[in-house]
Formats: structure tokens, C-alpha cells, sequence
């Protein structure tokens, strides 16, 4: 639109209410920016983003929609950035006892330039940084697609996705009352109506520019990392330019990262990592299929069809 970009915060707010909304689970307001879906503090602290955001060289950013697994790949991630698990590793020396995941890798458009509070200052944080956003690839800042930094993206299956989003959502907004109806929000799901969502047009875009940049954008999918962890969690050290020296150390991260070992530190057992959301809400089952046991066949039949018209056409199986 003629305002973009918006030069005031009146030209924000009128763009803002020009967006499309809508309500998830009948509880969170949400808008239509770009052809994906955001909680409106999430369209102004991105256009801030956008604006003055500066990627480094040596950055790295971890990219996800939400509930696929970013938790654990935060885990990895830090662990495998600060390669810390020589010898003589005690708890003392681990990051993960510090804070939950989502708090020491922060999300860029929100915990940094989140419109109420001020910009947190990354730019004096030691390099090399290691950031993680929600946003598609289209929309990322120039500076992130255009230096050298480097993205890993986790994804998984879509049915276990809006299971895993299903329990999360019943979790934050209607804690002890009925679960939202699943029917409803299967087509919220279906039809892209979620945070961040559309999931498969996020997927997508970040799946082609990984096959077009592989040296970039390194794509995970969440359960190739549940059926061969040392493989992929040594891919993604590779990938950083911080192999394991040996299988030791693999070892030693998997098990640092473990969704049993996680979920009992006492930084994730308690506390909160958004305002309303409890860290321990982070670790609910850590299984591939869970989808089974809510989903209807026709309801599976209809996932289906869309990973067949919108994923499988671009080599892409979920
Ligand atoms: P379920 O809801 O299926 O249990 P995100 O971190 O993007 O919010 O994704 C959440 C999902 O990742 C949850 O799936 C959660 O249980 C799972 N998860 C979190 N930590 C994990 C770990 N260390 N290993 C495996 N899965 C993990």
C-alpha cells in the first residue's frame, strides 16, 4: 500500500486497522500482514525491525513457525555454538540450567523491538549472535537474506503441528475449561488462520530458498531429528562451521537437549517465557504421532491433500 513503509506511528496504526483480522480459538486477536497471520503488537515491532535491523556476517538465525520444535533447536543450537561440553562438563557450565531456551535465544521482532518497550540492545551482544524469528522468509529484513549470516529452520508434520498448537492454545487461553473445539480448529488450521500461519506458505518459502541456497538456509524437519539425532544434530554443526570433534560430544549435547532433561530443569519447570505463558507448557510430549489420537480419518484425509497441492509439487514431504 502508498503507506508503506510508514513513516510515523500514525501511519502504523492506520495500517493496522486497514489489516484483515480475525480471533484464534476465540480468544487472541490476530491480523492479515503480507499474506501471513500476526498478533498486531507483532506487525509494528516487525516494521521497526525492518527498518533498523542490521544482520552480522556471523549471526545466526533459527526460523520457525510455532509448536515445531524450536525449543529443542534453541537447546541444540546453544550448545553446539558454544561447544562447551569438553571433559570435565558439569551443570555448572551449562547454559540450559541458566534459562529456558526461549529467553537466551530471544526472537527478534518481539523481545527486541517489541513496540512498548525499548529496543533491547543486541548489537553490543558478543558475536557471534544467535537470534531466532517467526517471520516467513519474504518478510525478513534485507540485511538477514543479504550478508552471510547463516538461518537453520525447523519444521514438522502439519497434523502433529496443530495438535501440538491445539494442547498450546487450550493451555493459554482457556486454562481449565473445555479444550476449543477441534473441528474449529482444524480449519482455522486448513485455512492459515494462526499465528504466523499460513503454515504451509511458510514452510514453503523457506524449503525453496534453502534448495536454492543450501550454504544459507539449512531446513530441519523435526522428525528426522527424532529418528536420526546424531546424524542431523551433527549436519546442523556443520552447517555452523562448529563440528563435534567426536561422537562423545554429540552425545553429550543430545542428552543436555533431551526433552526428559529439559522439561525437569528447574529454569523450565517454573516461570514464564511470554507474560502468560508458562515454560513448562514448552515440553508437553515430544512425540511423532500424537496426531492420531485427534484427528478424524477425514480430517487426516484433508491435511493430506493439501501437503499434495501446496508441498509435495516442490520435492517437499512432510
Ligand atoms: P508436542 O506438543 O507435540 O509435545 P516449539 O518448541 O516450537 O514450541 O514446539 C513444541 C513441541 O516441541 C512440543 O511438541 C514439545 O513437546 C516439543 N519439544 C520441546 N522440547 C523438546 C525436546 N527437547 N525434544 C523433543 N521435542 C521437544
Amino acid at each position: 500500500s502508498n503507506l508503506w513503509p510508514p513513516s510515523t506511528l500514525d501511519d502504523v496504526e492506520k495500517l493496522l486497522n486497514d489489516l484483515p483480522k480475525a480471533c484464534v480459538w476465540d480468544a487472541k486477536d490476530i491480523c492479515q500482514w503480507e499474506g501471513f497471520w500476526f498478533p498486531p503488537a507483532f506487525v509494528k515491532s516487525t516494521i521497526t525491525l525492518r527498518s533498523r535491523f542490521q544482520a552480522r556476517d556471523d549471526d545466526v538465525f533459527l526460523a520457525s513457525t510455532m509448536k515445531t520444535g524450536t525449543t529443542w533447536l534453541k537447546a541444540l543450537s546453544l550448545c553446539i555454538m558454544q561447544n562447551k561440553s569438553h571433559q570435565n562438563s558439569n551443570e555448572h557450565d551449562d547454559v540450559l540450567t541458566s534459562g529456558n531456551p526461549h529467553f537466551l535465544v530471544p526472537i527478534i521482532e518481539t523481545t527486541i523491538y517489541y513496540s512498548k518497550a525499548p529496543p533491547v540492545d543486541i548489537y553490543d551482544a558478543s558475536a557471534p549472535r544467535l537470534l531466532h524469528t517467526h517471520l516467513p522468509y519474504s518478510m525478513l529484513p534485507n540485511s538477514i537474506k543479504n550478508s552471510a549470516c547463516k538461518i537453520v529452520y525447523i519444521t514438522r508434520n502439519p497434523k502433529d503441528n496443530l495438535i501440538s498448537m491445539w494442547h498450546f492454545f487450550n493451555s493459554l487461553y482457556r486454562p481449565n475449561q473445555d479444550p476449543y473445539p477441534i473441528e474449529k480448529a482444524f480449519d482455522c488450521f486448513c485455512s492459515g488462520v494462526h499465528p504466523f500461519g499460513p503454515f504451509f506458505e511458510h514452510v514453503v518459502e523457506y524449503w525453496q530458498e534453502s534448495q536454492k541456497r543450501p550454504q544459507k538456509i539449512l531446513f530441519v524437519k523435526y522428525e528426522e531429528l527424532k529418528s536420526d539425532p546424531k546424524g542431523q544434530v551433527s549436519k546442523i554443526a556443520e552447517f555452523l562451521g562448529r563440528p563435534f570433534a567426536d561422537e562423545k560430544e554429540v552425545d553429550e549435547v543430545l542428552w543436555r537437549c533431551s526433552w526428559g532433561r529439559l522439561k525437569n530443569l528447574e529454569v523450565n519447570k517454573s516461570g514464564n517465557f511470554l507474560k502468560d505463558v508458562p515454560n513448562k507448557s514448552l515440553f508437553r510430549k515430544g512425540e511423532i504421532g500424537d496426531w492420531k489420537n485427534y484427528l478424524t480419518p477425514e480430517m487426516k484425509e484433508q491435511i493430506n491433500q493439501i501437503c499434495c497441492i501446496k508441498l509435495e509439487p516442490f520435492g517437499l514431504f512432510l
